[in-house]
């Protein structure tokens, strides 16, 4: 049940005159893209000003920084870098910053704290479909899907071979999981019916409750990237984990180590990676996320066979999505009015 909307708070807060504003003007809040779920945007409309940028690609920069001045909320998502030209193009009245996805790399946010902004986030709500993506991403890179279904098309399937088109089963393996916050947690629970032989995760401080749930042991990251046979980036874009997944680790890694990303494409150095997947020192990955997004087409790793990619579609479910949408709108409404957000960042 979500919470209360705020929208009589925001009628409130206007009526009560609490801004040197006119009676009848009311918040005007800048969304980044026209194509986010309607509901969302109705939750706004209904007492706030809302102006969207007209096009589905993100908005450019220098329009950005048009747009958000005057504005006292922003609705963003992660294709827009909210930092300091941004904030100071806003001017002092802005109040909150608000994301349409659980990642807020994109944001300074201690910039936005030092200026009382508060910014809101979508956690929670995208971790089933996050967790479903990576199960099947990492489905398609073992089982070589892909790959298989491309020979169905170009001529490849001359016949049912005994040896051809193998992969390898996640049935007593051994999985790891570098993050094992909610989205983590939720994929060990879905790996586990698949009989590993065993899951692991590493974090910063081991987390037994948690772990007890799905039989996941807590291990090193130097450990995690011996033992496993499956290695899963789950973990948030931080300065810790900025290019964790470097030469030094894919060197350490199984030479059968099936590699799957869908974190975000700056934990992963990619011309380690590349070279990894091409000098066969591990056997396949999967990137739901990569650097840069999209992807040039030219891009090397879109040469080789034992690499999946997704466009960044972790979250990409219907409902999900448009949860997502309103989610970040309540957290305008209740920003707008000092309220409790549903879900805020907090340093
Ligand atoms: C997020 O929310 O951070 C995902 O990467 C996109 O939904």
């Amino acid at each position: 049940m979500p919470p209360r909307l705020p929208i009589a708070r925001v009628r409130n807060f206007l009526q009560l005159g609490l801004r040197t504003r006119t009676m009848s003007s009311q918040p005007s809040v800048y969304v980044t893209r026209p194509d986010v779920d309607a509901s969302g945007l109705e939750l706004l409309r209904k007492s706030c000003q809302v102006s969207t940028w007209s096009e589905t690609l993100p908005v450019p920069r220098a329009e950005l920084i048009r747009q958000i001045a005057g504005k006292d909320a922003l609705y963003c998502a992660l294709t827009d870098k909210i930092d300091k030209e941004v904030l100071d193009a806003a001017g002092s009245q802005l109040k909150c910053v608000s994301t349409i996805s659980v990642g807020y790399e994109h944001i300074d946010v201690e910039e936005c704290k030092k200026r009382g902004i508060r910014v809101g986030y979508t956690p929670d709500v995208l971790t089933d479909a996050t967790a479903e993506l990576t199960v099947a991403l990492l489905l398609a890179t073992n089982r070589r899907l892909f790959e298989a279904n491309k020979q169905v098309f170009n001529g490849g399937w001359k016949s049912w071979a005994p040896m051809w088109m193998c992969g390898q089963g996640l049935k007593g393996s051994r999985v790891g999981l570098l993050g094992f916050g909610r989205i983590g947690q939720e994929i060990a629970a879905r790996i586990l019916p698949f009989k590993p032989a065993e899951i692991t995760y590493t974090t910063r401080s081991p987390r037994p409750q948690e772990a007890a749930a799905v039989n996941a042991r807590h291990v090193d990251f130097e450990e995690m990237l011996r033992n496993s046979d499956f290695i899963v980036a789950c973990c948030a874009l931080t300065p810790q984990t900025k290019e964790i997944f470097n030469a030094a680790a894919f060197q350490k890694m199984k030479s059968n180590c099936i590699f799957i990303n869908t974190a975000r494409g700056g934990v992963v150095d990619q011309h380690a990676l590349y070279d990894a997947l091409k000098n066969n020192t591990i056997q396949a990955a999967g990137l739901d996320v990569t650097t840069p997004e999209p992807l040039p087409l030219d891009d090397p790793l879109l040469k080789l066979d034992n690499v999946v990619i997704l466009p960044h579609i972790g979250s990409a479910d219907i409902e999900t999505r448009k949860e997502m949408s309103r989610i970040t709108a309540r957290n305008i409404l209740a920003g707008l009015v000092g309220e409790k957000m549903e879900a805020e960042v907090i340093l």
